[in-house]
């Protein structure tokens, strides 16, 4: 049985969860896309040996002529370079308007393969299906697509919402321990933002002692799921193009950005958000919006799924590196801090203000 979420945007679709549902692919593809002939199915190296197959099968079961553009897995291929080798292999087998990309893997396949269907033809479809627990919770919604310059990630994109969004809980069991607990960062900060019930469940699942084994554990994992999906589905309605409450899903990610960024990207993004909520939260507590027994609250969660609330960077590193962060307004930048859990506040503060207030949270 699947469940659907549905997504309000500038072009409507579904996101379909379920337990095994790869296999369902063609039909899916058939019913929101009746026109296309042709589907290109962007994955890379780690991903397709696993699930590609299942996905084309299913895809050509449907009467839909299926190609494959296998990239080396990781971010640096995340550049123009490899959209292009896309662009190339739908115009050589005569891809039209009508026909579309399947971005088959964890959010460096779906930003790309998003990217790449919304610029080929000046735009088309694109059926998203990720594999990794952030692809899942994260990048295959909201219609952010792009590449990475090698100055700075995520410069160049476009705004694509996908035609439908897959998501097949069981293709979670083959991702590394290290990969599912950093996807747990972004969860846990859906709990903080904007959901306490998610907050309950996620207590209750470590409370019972499961919380190590939530990557194998389809019913919790798919409630857990749900409800990451239907949070950021709300923020889609609500502020399509990043332009106001979007920002709240910046929790933890001002300073985390600057700590990924300083450790050269060893550190995991969702190790680096759990980082940045737990400082944030330490120095809201300094500085009297928040209760002290929440912060506890919220950054034993942190731990309990196995990710850091701290690190020893100093102040002035921190708020340095942020005022060149992209996310900067002007001279004051948009802090999202959380006084109590399941409810986000955007503070605006000047860089002096964003300073004193990092002083509160760090030990140096
Ligand atoms: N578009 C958005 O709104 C948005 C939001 C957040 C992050 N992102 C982007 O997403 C990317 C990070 O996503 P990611 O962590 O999924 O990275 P990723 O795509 O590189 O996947 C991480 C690793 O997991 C492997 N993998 C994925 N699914 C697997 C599975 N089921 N079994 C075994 N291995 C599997 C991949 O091959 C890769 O090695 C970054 O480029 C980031 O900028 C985009
Ligand atoms: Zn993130």
């Amino acid at each position: 049985m699947a469940d659907k979420i549905h997504v309000t945007a500038s072009e409507d679709y579904d996101v379909i969860i379920g337990s095994g549902i790869l296999k369902d692919t063609g039909s899916i593809v058939r019913d929101v896309l009746p026109k296309a002939t042709k589907i290109l199915i962007v994955s890379d190296t780690n991903v397709a040996p696993l699930y590609m197959d299942k996905v084309k099968t299913s895809i050509e079961e449907a009467g839909i002529s299926a190609f494959e553009f296998v990239f080396e897995a990781g971010e640096r291929s995340k550049k123009i370079e490899t959209v292009a080798g896309m662009w190339d292999l739908m115009a050589k087998e005569g891809f039209t308007r009508t026909d579309a990309v399947a971005a088959l893997g964890g959010g460096v396949a779906g930003d790309m393969g998003g990217f790449a269907a919304a610029t080929f033809l000046r735009g088309i479809k694109v059926i998203q299906i990720p594999t990794s627990l952030l692809a899942m919770v994260d990048s295959s919604i909201g219609g952010k697509t792009g590449i990475d310059l090698p100055v700075a990630k995520n410069q160049v994109g476009a705004f694509h919402q996908p035609a439908a969004v897959i998501e097949d809980t069981d293709c979670l069991k083959t991702l590394s321990p290290d990969l599912f607990t950093e996807g747990m960062g972004e969860v846990i900060k859906y709990a903080f933002i904007m959901d306490l019930p998610l907050y309950d469940l996620l207590k209750k699942i470590a409370d019972e002692g499961k919380a190590e084994e939530l990557s194998a554990d389809t019913d919790n994992l798919t409630s857990v799921i749900k409800a990451c999906v239907a949070d950021k589905a709300y923020v889609i309605a609500n502020d399509e193009f990043d332009t106001g409450l979007r920002q709240i899903l910046n929790f933890g990610h001002t300073v985390g950005h600057v700590i990924e960024a300083r450790s050269d990207f060893s550190l995991a993004h969702g190790v680096c958000v759990a980082k940045g909520m737990g400082i944030v939260t330490d120095a809201a507590v300094k500085a009297g919006t928040c209760d002290i027994d929440e912060a506890s609250k919220m950054k034993d969660l942190i731990e309990r799924y196995g990710l850091p609330s701290s690190d020893d960077i100093s102040a002035e590193d921190a708020a340095e590196g942020a005022m060149n962060d992209k996310k900067k307004r002007g001279d004051t930048l948009s802090l999202i801090v959380v006084n109590e859990i399941g409810k986000a506040s955007i503070v605006k503060m000047t860089s002096e203000e964003y300073l004193a207030f990092l002083k509160k949270g760090l030990a140096r």
